[in-house]
């Protein structure tokens, strides 16, 4: 059987990453694969109680050491319990965030060394990497103005716009590193734009598998 098919979606504050999974995943779905929806981090039990962690710990403080061993931690534990299972079963999985946010977040916002991410990558992940990686690209003033209004913003979410800016950089970085598997979509345009962006992405790269 041949292995499923890896997609990933990244992309800063305010992107409509919520939005646009959802439509990826009818947009699959109508070709008639099996496809099961996952996030970063969490996806396991372990992994949703790292997320809270890391995502809401309001009384201690985590060292961006810890946050990328944290990172890793959860994602080996999602490899091994659910995305490499699926993927063997021939199950298309899309997952909302991977690796690349690790890069953009740990390794662009807090600053810790690209080669230190790598090698996590390398022990967690062997050689299992996304097969496409559509990456939601807006602004960041126009991404904060977007989720400017969520009421209780997470441990990132408070960040400030220069750490988005670096986060931004990192992620259009990584695209220009590896612009096979990491797509740009110009997540600022109006919504049906947006999507008719991911389904020409989603047509080419599904026909070039066959
Ligand atoms: P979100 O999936 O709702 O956007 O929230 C996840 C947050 O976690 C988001 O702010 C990005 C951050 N994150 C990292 O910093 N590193 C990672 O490796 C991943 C997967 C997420």
């Amino acid at each position: 059987m041949q292995r499923g098919f890896f997609i990933t979606l990244e992309g800063g504050e305010g992107a409509g990453k919520s939005t646009h999974l959802a439509f990826v995943q009818k947009w699959l779905q109508q070709t008639g694969r099996k496809v099961v929806v996952t996030r970063e981090p969490g996806g396991t039990e372990l992994g949703e109680r790292i997320r809270e962690l890391l995502l809401h710990a309001r009384d201690i403080d985590i060292s961006s050491e810890s946050e990328l061993l944290l990172m890793f931690a959860a994602r080996a534990e999602h490899l091994n319990k659910f995305i490499k299972p699926a993927l063997e079963k021939g199950k298309t999985v899309l997952c909302d965030r991977f690796t690349d946010a690790t890069y953009a977040y740990q390794g662009g916002g807090r600053g810790v060394p690209r080669e230190r991410i790598a090698l996590l990558e390398t022990w967690v992940q062997g050689d299992l990497r996304p097969d496409l990686t559509l990456l939601l690209d807006v602004p960041v003033e126009v991404g904060l103005e977007r989720a400017g209004n969520r009421s209780a913003p997470d441990r990132f979410e408070r960040e400030d716009g220069e750490f988005f800016q670096r986060v931004r950089k990192a992620y259009l970085d990584a695209a220009a590193r590896e612009p096979e598997r990491i797509r740009v979509v110009d997540a600022g345009q109006k919504l049906e734009q947006v999507e008719q962006q991911i389904a020409k992405i989603l047509q080419e790269v599904i026909h070039a598998r066959k």
